[in-house]
């Protein structure tokens, strides 16, 4: 390795870093979508419909045109093709995410930061506390794991096709801003939906994103622990959210295994704890890493397959793994008998 060469890619990265900054701002602020909707505006204009205030948004226009994301011409103000890939909806789903974890990641070290020596746990989901920022974490997970939800896990899941045609409820839990719900009642025209989550927000924001769907879909503010559930399910899913329950891991096989009915499933999708510390070195391993180190933050920890299949064993089913193609994930469907 080339430590000189690697030093200078390090430093070259930090533009990049600040470009997904701004264009993190774009987003948030809504000055990428005011633009993209309404063309050319001048700053008077684009304060007054964005509402940022004036020295703010001149210093954020110059930014954002330096790296490439607004065009200027003459006083007025435009999205440029950079900025486009923001709000279009094919490459939305790429790149907000990016945006959003260049942001959330620092966040999150700050609070290793502050947590490493005292050892304490933040049992909160977004991992940390900054009221501004979190509602952005539930769209970052819905943009980055919507496509792959809909391409990769659910064509591993046909039965959903019989859960449809006989109307069956899906209880989606640690929905967040239900997503996962939101996606499964678009493409299918049966099925019922419940999500639950301990984040207010997330279940606020489901509920908001959910008004048309309203007949099918319910989300409720729970403990998953203390939310009764409806007599009959068809499926539990847990996306990314059992790693959250393992602490209590006893009590939730119990209360899974109480209303498992003769026919129903468990789909989990989680990031996959490597057996081998050594695999942890892979290039598309790496972020495992960073995200156990965080998840430390919550009191989590990621887990390997033998613990998830476990769990659904204890729960009474028989087990099937898929690997995703991201190399990072796998899902696991359980099935009663
Ligand atoms: C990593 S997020 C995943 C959110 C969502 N399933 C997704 O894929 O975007 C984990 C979620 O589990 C929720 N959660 C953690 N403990 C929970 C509990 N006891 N009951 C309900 N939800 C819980 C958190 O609030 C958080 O929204």
């Amino acid at each position: 390795m080339n430590l000189e060469k690697l030093l200078t890619q390090w430093n070259d990265l930090i533009p990049t870093l600040q470009a997904l900054n701004v264009a993190y701002l774009g987003v948030t602020t809504g000055i990428f979508e005011t633009l993209h909707t309404q063309g050319k505006l001048s700053i008077e204009s684009l304060e007054e419909k964005t509402g940022i205030e004036s020295e703010y948004l001149k210093r954020f226009c110059m930014a954002a045109y330096a790296f490439d994301f607004l065009d200027k011409t003459e006083a007025l103000y435009s999205l440029a093709p950079l900025g486009q890939l923001f709000v279009d909806e094919n490459t939305k789903q790429k790149a907000l995410p990016a945006a959003f974890q260049s942001v959330f990641y620092p966040l999150m070290t700050s609070q290793i930061l502050k947590f490493a020596k005292t050892g304490g746990h933040l049992h909160t989901f977004p991992p940390f506390e900054d009221p501004g920022v979190f509602p952005w974490m539930w769209a970052m997970m819905e943009h980055k794991f919507s496509s792959l939800f809909l391409n990769e896990v659910l064509p591993k899941i046909p039965f959903i096709e019989e859960i449809d045609r006989q109307g069956g409820v899906v209880v989606d839990i640690g929905c967040g801003n239900g997503w996962l719900l939101r996606n499964l009642a678009k493409r299918f025209t049966k099925l019922k939906g419940i999500g639950i989550d301990v984040s207010r927000e997330g279940v606020e924001q489901a509920q908001a994103l959910s008004i048309g769907q309203k007949e099918r879909l319910q989300f409720i503010f729970a403990d998953f622990f203390a939310c009764s559930l409806p007599p009959k399910v068809s499926l539990f899913t847990f996306s990314r959210t059992l790693h959250h329950l393992w602490s209590e891991k006893s009590r939730l096989v119990e209360k899974l295994a109480a209303h498992l009915e003769s026919d129903s499933k468990v789909l989990v999708w989680e990031p996959l704890w490597p057996e081998k510390l050594d695999y942890l070195k892979q290039d598309k391993l790496k972020p495992i890493a960073f995200q156990n180190l965080h998840e430390n933050v919550e009191g989590n920890r990621l887990l390997g397959a033998n613990e998830i299949e476990g769990f659904l064993e204890a729960c009474g089913l028989s087990v099937q793994k898929f690997q995703l193609e991201n190399g990072l994930d796998a899902i696991f469907v359980g099935t009663k008998g």
